[in-house]
């Protein structure tokens, strides 16, 4: 476990409580919570002693169809005896089931960079190697040194879009490319479609388990919890090859035995409710990415913001000559507004992840401000 990054989170979570009024641009939560239908539906649980009993390891019946009708509707993803859904505490276990299922200690996982930590995290934990293949200016994917960078050893190539960190949205294109790609060199494609309704603009999501033939080498992974406001409920799933079924029930069953049946009861109700409830709250979000944008735009000169389409994040690369979490233990001291350092994302030189999604429109702007002005007056001291 020494070998496994410390999670970065709880380390500024220490900092912004030593340093009361802090805005934290820190949390990549989403500032609602699930449809109110859905709590309804609480009223309806624990109606017989079967829900205090373990459930099934995949699953409830209900929720696995009403994950399928949801995978058909939204992601175009027909599944048939080739594909399993399996519903999990979240999409990080779903990917911990993955690597655990796919690999054998020693082999080797690739993460576009910058990469989740979490993925990183998980990937060391199973004695796996974290290859880590760059991404462009852009933060868009390199198909070609993704390419480069498989051997023999590879099992999988991992995609997250829309993106934690970066908020890029990979294209249609390239997201097959990559697919098409791991199919020729049979490794597996994991793709991460935590954001998937988190999108502005032209930005369009897509879901490569919805391209024929590939369900045998994709694992499509999905959450609950930005998408219907319900993190703490522990809801996300996969879709797996169906010849993965028995390693990913083992593992399963052995680290959770089912999904929490209150949990999984919830997310019916909130599936039931459908994409507008979430598609409405990014409509919302999408004036305050405005703002972000805006405000970084006025200080060009000290940093850049490729552009992110989608999630809720900005990897803005500073032009200062500070180590990134040194720069976070300043805004927060000084400034009084937290971000999180790009090292935990596996970036070199000094780059901030800001998250404009768990606070209202009004404190984000307010800690945008803070930020803006920070950076300023840091740069003028170093
Ligand atoms: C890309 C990505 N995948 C997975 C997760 C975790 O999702 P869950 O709460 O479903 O485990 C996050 C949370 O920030 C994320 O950014």
């Amino acid at each position: 476990m020494r070998a496994v990054q410390a999670p970065i989170i709880p380390i500024t979570a220490e900092m912004i409580r030593a340093h009361p009024g802090t805005i934290s641009l820190g949390q990549g939560v989403v500032s609602f919570g699930p449809p109110r239908q859905a709590i309804a539906a609480l009223a309806s649980f624990s109606g017989g002693l079967e829900d205090h009993h373990y459930g099934a390891v995949e699953g409830t019946d209900a929720l696995v169809e009403a994950l399928r009708a949801k995978l058909e509707s939204d992601n175009a993803i027909r599944l048939d005896a080739a594909s399993r859904i399996v519903v999990t505490a979240g999409a990080n276990m779903a990917f911990m089931n993955a690597i655990l299922a796919v690999t054998d200690p020693g082999d080797e996982v690739i993460l576009q960079s910058p990469y989740y930590f979490n993925h990183d995290m998980a990937i060391t934990m199973a004695g796996c190697r974290m290859v880590p293949v760059a991404t462009d200016a852009n933060y868009q994917l390199l198909p070609d040194a993704v390419r480069r960078a498989i051997t023999a050893r590879t099992r999988a190539v991992v995609t997250i879009s829309p993106n934690n960190p970066s908020g890029a949205v990979y294209p249609e294109a390239a997201v097959r490319e990559i697919n098409a790609t791991c199919a020729d060199r049979g490794v597996y494609h994991i793709h991460d479609e935590a954001y998937e309704y988190f999108t502005y603009e032209d930005a369009r999501h897509f879901s490569p388990g919805s391209i024929p033939g590939a369900a045998a080498h994709t694992i499509s992974l999905f959450s609950m919890s930005k998408t219907f406001g319900m993190a703490s409920w522990r809801v996300g799933y996969m879709i797996v090859p169906a010849r993965l079924f028995e390693s990913i029930n083992k593992i399963q069953d052995t680290i959770l035995i089912c999904p929490p049946l209150v949990s999984q009861h919830v997310a019916l109700a909130a599936l039931r409710v459908g994409s507008g409830y979430c598609r409405a709250k990014v409509a919302e979000l999408a004036s305050v990415r405005k703002m972000v944008l805006a405000a970084f735009d006025g200080i060009s000169d000290l940093c850049t913001v490729p552009r992110p389409d989608g999630a809720f994040y900005c990897l803005v690369r500073v032009h200062l000559p500070l180590d990134p979490l040194t720069l976070v233990e300043r805004l927060i001291r000084d400034h009084r507004v937290a971000a999180v350092p790009g090292t935990a994302f596996g970036l070199d030189g000094c780059h901030l992840r800001v998250s404009y999604g768990a606070l209202d429109a009004h404190t984000v702007e307010e800690g945008i401000q803070r930020l803006v002005g920070g950076l300023r007056a840091i740069s003028r001291q170093v």
